[in-house]
């Protein structure tokens, strides 16, 4: 057999991170970044797993690729135990017989920053399997197993990078429900990195603390938020740029209320405001990882240029068509 080849791409939550894991709406896209799985049918008798961007490799012969509970207690805390589980998961529930394969999955998405790397790579890996194992598996049973993956790496995930990736374009998500938004313009984003990396664990967490302590307080920002992700709709239906910046700023001082920013963040947020460009937000879990910033192409190129001179990393993108 040929190799196989699948693609997915990345995504970015456009208002109502974290208050979404509370069942309130958010607003996501998908991004023009993707990761890619490729497999190849092999003459070995093991399954092999490259992960070039961390330069890591997993293999495990095809006798032991069974629900032995010893030997999965033993590979449990590889960190990439998840592509084993789902493939497991999968010759399970389709009775599969599988040789010897090379899985090569990669991303050109930041990790560990809010772009949706680990759903994106588990929607590729998905991808590539139905169509290697030829199960032609719905876009539902796609985005669960999906799913089934994000929950080894975030513990109790809303859901809602999984479901855009399999879905692409923008989505209103109000787990597990959603609605695809259609009809907006194209608009030009800039993914910033902040260079720290961060855990969506971690942060939600905090969140689910401070509410504990405080369900009053958490309450009220979340339903704030609530009001900034359905305006932010008709922002984007109508592609009016400067509400779009000032929802972005809206919701980026809720999520400060949360405690998820920090001064690298704070850094970046001045130098958009010293050219002008006010809408700055998080993107993600916060505390680290990637923001987000909305203006014309020309200001974003700007920003761009600013930010390049103190290292930050950079993509000028597009949400809508
Ligand atoms: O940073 P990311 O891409 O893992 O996004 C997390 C989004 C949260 O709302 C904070 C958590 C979730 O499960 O939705």
């Amino acid at each position: 057999m040929n190799k196989i080849t699948a693609t997915a791409p990345g995504k970015c939550i456009l208002f109502g991170e974290h208050a979404v894991v509370y069942g309130y709406t958010a607003i996501v896209s998908t991004i023009e970044i993707n990761s890619t799985c490729s497999i190849q049918m092999t003459r070995k008798s093991q399954i092999r797993w490259n992960f070039p961007n961390f330069g890591n490799k997993f293999e495990i012969s095809i006798e032991n690729l069974v629900n032995d509970p010893e030997y999965l207690s033993k590979i449990s805390n590889n960190p990439f135990f998840q592509f084993y589980f789902l493939l497991n998961q999968i010759i399970s529930d389709f009775n599969l017989n599988p040789k010897g394969m090379e899985i090569t999955v990669s991303s050109n998405l930041w990790s560990n920053s809010g772009l949706g790397s680990s759903a994106s790579t588990a929607c590729a890996y998905v991808k590539a399997l139905d169509e290697f194992f030829l199960l032609n598996l719905s876009q539902e049973q796609l985005n669960r197993f999906a799913y089934s993956m994000e929950k080894f790496v975030h513990g109790n995930p809303s859901g809602i990078d999984n479901t855009v990736i399999t879905q692409g374009g923008l989505l209103k998500y109000k787990g597990p429900n959603f609605s695809q938004i259609t009809g907006i313009p194209r608009i030009p984003l800039l993914i910033i990195d902040s260079g720290i990396s961060h855990s969506t664990a971690e942060a939600v967490n905090k969140v689910r603390k401070f509410k504990e302590k405080s369900p009053e307080i958490v309450g009220e920002i979340f339903q704030k938020i609530e009001e900034i992700s359905n305006q932010g709709i008709s922002a984007l239906k109508k592609g009016n740029i400067d509400e779009l910046g000032n929802l972005f700023r809206r919701n980026q001082t809720l999520l400060e209320k949360l405690d998820l920013s920090n001064p690298t963040i704070g850094k970046i947020i001045e130098i958009g405001k010293e050219l002008g460009i006010y809408g700055v937000k998080i993107t993600g879990a916060g505390m680290g990882g990637a923001l987000i910033a909305v203006d014309s192409e020309e200001k974003l190129q700007k920003f761009q240029k600013r930010l390049k001179i103190d290292r930050f990393r950079t993509l000028l993108t597009y949400i809508g068509k």
